[in-house]
Parts: C-alpha cells; structure tokens; sequence
C-alpha cells in the first residue's frame, strides 16, 4: 500500500498545494468516517501486530501516535484512529476560533522530505472542537488535546487562556498536550523559562486535581532549546508530575538547502530528525524515567520509531512522515518494529 502511496497518490497530491490537499483529506476523511464499511474496510488494510504499552497511567495498543497539527478541529478522529496509531493527538486547539496566519502558510521541501509551517494555531476553537470530538468518542484509544493560546491574547493573559481551553476540553480528553512551542505565535516560546511555565501548568494541574478523573499532561517542547533550558523544563516536569513531548518544529535552517533560509516557521520532517533526537536524548538522561516522554520529530520508517524508542522515548509520535510516506506509514512502523523484536519496557500487564 505504501509503494502505490509513493508511486502515485503522492505523485498527484503534490501537484497542489499543501494546505489545499490537507483540507481535502480532512473533509474526505470527515465524510468516510461516517460510513462504518469504510471505517472498517480501513481499520483492515491497516492491520497490524499490536504492541501494548503503558505510559502515564494510560494503555496504548501501541507506542506509535499522531502528533498534533494534522487533525486540528478533532474532526476526523475516527477514521484516523482506523489507520491503526495507538493514540492520537488533536488541536491545537484554542480557547477561540482564529483564522492562523495569512496563506501560504504551508510549504513542501520535497528533495528534503520536510515541511515548513507557519499556520498560526488555525482552528475553530475549544467549544467547536470539543462538539465534534463528542460525536466521535470512543475511539478505543488514548486521545490527546493539545492545547494553545490566541494570538490575540497577552502573555500575562496566556495562563487563563490556556486553563479555560482545558476547562472546555477535559472531558474529552484522555491527556493534555500543552503547547509552548508552536514558533508561529508571537513569544510563545517564551514560556519555556521556569517560572512562567510553572504559572502556565500548575493552574491546570490543580484543576485536574480537582476533577473526578484525574488525566495526565505533557508540555510539548522546542528542539531549539539550549542545555540550560532543557535542564529547568526537565527538573520542573518531575517536581510537578507531568510529561514531555520532544519535540516540535525548529527555526533553524542548517539541514536544509540556502533557499528556506528566509522562509519563516517551524521546519518538520526528515531534517529535523537528528536535532530533535538530540533533544530526546538529553530529555530522557536527565528524566531518569521519572517523567513520560513522547518523542517527535523526523520518523519517516520502522528504524527511524525504532532509534527514539531505543533513545528512552515511552511513545513516538509522527505527521510529516504520514505526508512523504502515506497513510500505512503507522502499519509499515509496527511491521518493522515486529521483525526486530521489539519489547516495551512498559507492557501492559
Ligand atoms: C503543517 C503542520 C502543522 C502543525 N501543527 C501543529 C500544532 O498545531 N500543534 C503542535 O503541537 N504541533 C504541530 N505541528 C508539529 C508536529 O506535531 C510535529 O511535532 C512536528 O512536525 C515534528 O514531527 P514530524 O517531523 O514527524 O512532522 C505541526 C506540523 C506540521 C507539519
């Protein structure tokens, strides 16, 4: 099925533009969910050996997951879910709808097998996203949230802005993605720094605290962190409990050709694989299985899953390589992940 993806789909897709083909899929996905023989037949081409894993208190049926971006309004969830990840993660979502950036906003390096994205945290906003997600529960896997802020929110204001998306959002989630590294709203990445991350997470800790399910949370962050930054956002994820995700898109432009240097937004895929590593790598020496860690960031294959798992990561997750590689990608992954042998240390018992 892959090769037929490569061959030809691929071939006609990336005749259009990227963000034009990305709504296409969304609103054909949208469409084929509701049909259960299509659900099915899906679920069925997508069939694969399982590999269940636990982490932050939650069963996956396998440690590989959409990462957050592709499915942004929790509107094709279903039949996303068929494709056979162990998990997904929706959004961002924000506590408003906002339209994102001006188009394009969203390019192809196809030599490079990359993407660069400035979308902005486009979406319909929490109300919206939680209505559609509701007519799709349950999925029969874990699903994610990702969470942001407005645009034209403050900075001062970003805490309560983040808390009411999560306040609007928590019954449909099963964990909460907190975004502070989306490097296409204004300053956002600013709440890396220790105390304004701990004003950012802990009100929503202690909301979580305060409900009859308790859901764990991740913060997504930067690959472009310096040690120092990577060393506070660890100590502080292990004092106050939650998880990492690592990573989002980079600024930089060294792994690509002169040409992008100027184009402004987050760069994904295949050059962004060694940097992101990096950042795993340093994530989990310093966890010290304390905390979960999802790694993304540059998962094209079997072996490329296979290299962040080995590097400490408890789950994987994946978008550009869903776009190069086509929809079986998350089958071919397992696949692979069967003939080498591969056993989480986290099975669920
Ligand atoms: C078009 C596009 C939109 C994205 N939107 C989001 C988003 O809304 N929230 C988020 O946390 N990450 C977003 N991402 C980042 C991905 O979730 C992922 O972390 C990143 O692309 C690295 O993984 P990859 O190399 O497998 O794509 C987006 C990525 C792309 C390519």
């Amino acid at each position: 099925m892959g090769f037929i993806y490569r061959r030809l789909i691929r071939r006609i897709l990336f005749n259009f533009n990227p963000e034009t083909v990305h709504d296409a899929v969304i609103k054909g996905a949208r469409a084929a969910q509701s049909l259960e023989m299509l659900n099915s037949l899906v679920a069925l081409l997508a069939k694969a050996r399982n590999f269940p894993v636990t982490a932050a208190g939650l069963k996956f049926r396998n440690p590989v997951g959409l990462a957050a971006g592709f499915d942004k309004n929790c509107e094709a969830a279903r039949i996303l879910a068929g494709l056979g990840f162990g998990f997904l993660e929706l959004g961002t979502v924000t506590l408003r709808p906002q339209p994102g950036n001006p188009k394009p906003r969203v390019f192809r390096l196809h030599d490079d097998k990359a993407i660069i994205n400035r979308m902005g945290f486009n979406n319909v906003g929490a109300w919206e996203a939680a209505r559609s997600l509701e007519r799709l529960l349950p999925l029969g896997i874990p699903v994610g949230i990702s969470l942001g802020k407005n645009a034209d929110c403050s900075m001062e204001q970003a805490p309560q802005n983040y808390l009411e998306t999560l306040k609007v959002m928590y019954p449909s989630g099963d964990y909460f993605a907190v975004n502070i590294s989306s490097p296409n709203t204004l300053q956002l990445r600013t709440l890396h720094g220790s105390e304004k991350l701990r004003r950012l997470v802990e009100p929503m800790l202690s909301y979580a605290a305060g409900q009859k399910k308790i859901k764990p949370f991740f913060v997504k962050v930067a690959p472009d962190l310096e040690d120092a930054g990577i060393e506070s956002v660890v100590a502080l994820a292990v004092e106050l409990g939650f998880g990492l995700i690592s990573t989002n898109t980079t600024v930089k432009r060294d792994a690509v050709p002169e040409y992008w240097r100027s184009c402004d937004g987050g760069l994904s895929g295949l050059p962004l694989k060694a940097q992101s590593n990096a950042v795993l790598a340093r994530v989990v020496s310093l966890a010290k299985g304390r905390i979960p860690i999802i790694g993304s960031g540059g998962i094209f294959d079997g072996p490329g899953a296979l290299e962040k798992l080995k590097l400490g990561a408890d789950l994987v997750q994946i978008y550009s390589g869903l776009i190069y590689e086509g929809p079986f990608l998350v089958k071919e992954i397992l696949k692979y992940l069967e003939r080498s042998h591969w056993r989480s240390p986290n099975p669920v018992t």
